[in-house]
C-alpha cells in the first residue's frame, strides 16, 4: 500500500449544452499518506467524481499533477482499484472468476489465482456464495464482490465513489462496518468519495470538505477503532465531529 498525492489538480470541460467552459475542479491538492483513509464529502455537482476519474485516469486533468508513490500517474493502472456505485461485476462469471479476474489478467496461473479470490471472498464474508452469478445476489452482496474484486488486485491505492449509495440503510451501515473492519485488518490507502457526512465521518481519517470544486477544509476525525454504528450513534464526539462537517457542507 502507498500514498497518493494530488497537487494544484484542475478540471474544466467544455459544456455542450452551454456552449460553455465549466470549472469542476479548481486547484485542488490533497495528500492520502500510505495506510490512511480519507473521505472527499461535498453536495451533488462539486466535482467528487471528476477528482476520483481523474485519479483514476479516466479522464485528463487540466492542470496538476497526481502522484502514486512519488510517481507521476498518466492514464489507468493497476496501482489504482476503483469501486464505483454501481459494482460493474461480469454477470455471466462467478463470483470467485469474478474476484479472480484482476490477478489472472496479472498472468497468475489459476491455483494461485482462486487462492488470492478465495482470500478476498472470505475477508468479504462470502465464502458461502464464492459459485453464485452477480444476478443470484442482494446488491449489498454485490457490493461487497466489489470491494473484494478491487483488494484482490493488490492496489496501492483503492479508490471508492459512493459505493453503498444504491443499498438500504440497514445494509450500507453493515458494509461500512465491514469496510473498517477489512481495513483495519489490511490497512490498504483508502480514498472514498460520499455526500452523506454520516459516511465520510464514521469511515476516515480525515474528511475533505469540497465545495465547488474547491477544498473547503480538512477536518480529523479522532473517533477511536473499531468503529461500531450501536456506540457511535450515541457518541458526543461522533455528534460534534458529524455537525461540523454538515455545517460546513451545507454552506458549501
Ligand atoms: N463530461 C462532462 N461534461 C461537462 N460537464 C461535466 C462533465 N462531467 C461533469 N460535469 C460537470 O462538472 C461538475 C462536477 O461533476 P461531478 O460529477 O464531478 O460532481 P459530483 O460531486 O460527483 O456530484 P454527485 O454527488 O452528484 O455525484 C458538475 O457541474 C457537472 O455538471
Ligand atoms: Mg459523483
Amino acid at each position: 500500500m502507498k500514498s497518493l498525492a494530488i497537487r494544484n489538480l484542475s478540471k474544466t470541460y467544455f459544456d455542450a449544452y452551454a456552449a460553455a467552459h465549466v470549472t469542476a475542479v479548481r486547484d485542488v491538492s490533497l495528500e492520502v499518506k500510505e495506510g490512511e483513509f480519507v473521505a472527499i464529502v461535498g453536495p451533488s455537482g462539486c466535482g467528487k467524481t471528476t477528482i476520483l476519474n481523474m485519479i483514476a485516469g479516466f479522464i485528463p486533468p487540466s492542470a496538476g499533477e497526481i502522484l502514486v508513490d512519488g510517481r507521476a500517474v498518466k492514464g489507468p493502472g493497476p496501482d489504482r482499484g476503483v469501486v464505483f456505485q454501481s459494482h460493474a461485476l461480469f454477470p455471466w462469471k462467478t463470483v470467485l472468476e469474478n474476484v479472480a479476474f484482476g490477478p489472472k489478467m496479472r498472468g497468475l496461473p489459476r491455483p494461485e489465482r482462486e487462492a488470492i479470490a478465495r482470500e478476498y471472498i472470505a475477508l468479504a464474508g462470502l465464502s458461502h456464495a464464492a459459485d453464485r452469478y452477480p444476478n443470484e445476489l442482494s446488491g449489498g452482496m454485490q457490493q461487497r464482490v466489489g470491494v473484494a474484486r478491487a483488494l484482490a488486485n493488490h492496489p496501492d491505492v483503492l479508490l471508492m465513489d459512493e459505493p453503498f449509495a444504491s443499498v438500504d440503510a440497514q445494509t450500507r451501515m453493515t458494509l461500512q462496518e465491514e469496510l473498517t473492519r477489512i481495513w483495519q485488518e489490511r490497512r490498504p490507502t483508502i480514498l472514498f468519495i460520499t455526500h452523506d457526512v454520516g459516511e465520510a465521518v464514521f469511515l476516515a481519517d480525515r474528511v475533505v470538505v469540497l465545495s465547488k470544486g474547491r477544498v473547503l477544509k480538512e477536518i480529523d476525525i479522532d473517533l477511536p477503532r473499531p468503529r461500531r454504528w450501536d456506540a457511535l450513534i450515541e457518541d458526543d464526539r461522533f455528534k460534534t465531529l458529524s455537525g461540523q462537517v454538515l455545517q460546513l457542507v451545507r454552506s458549501a
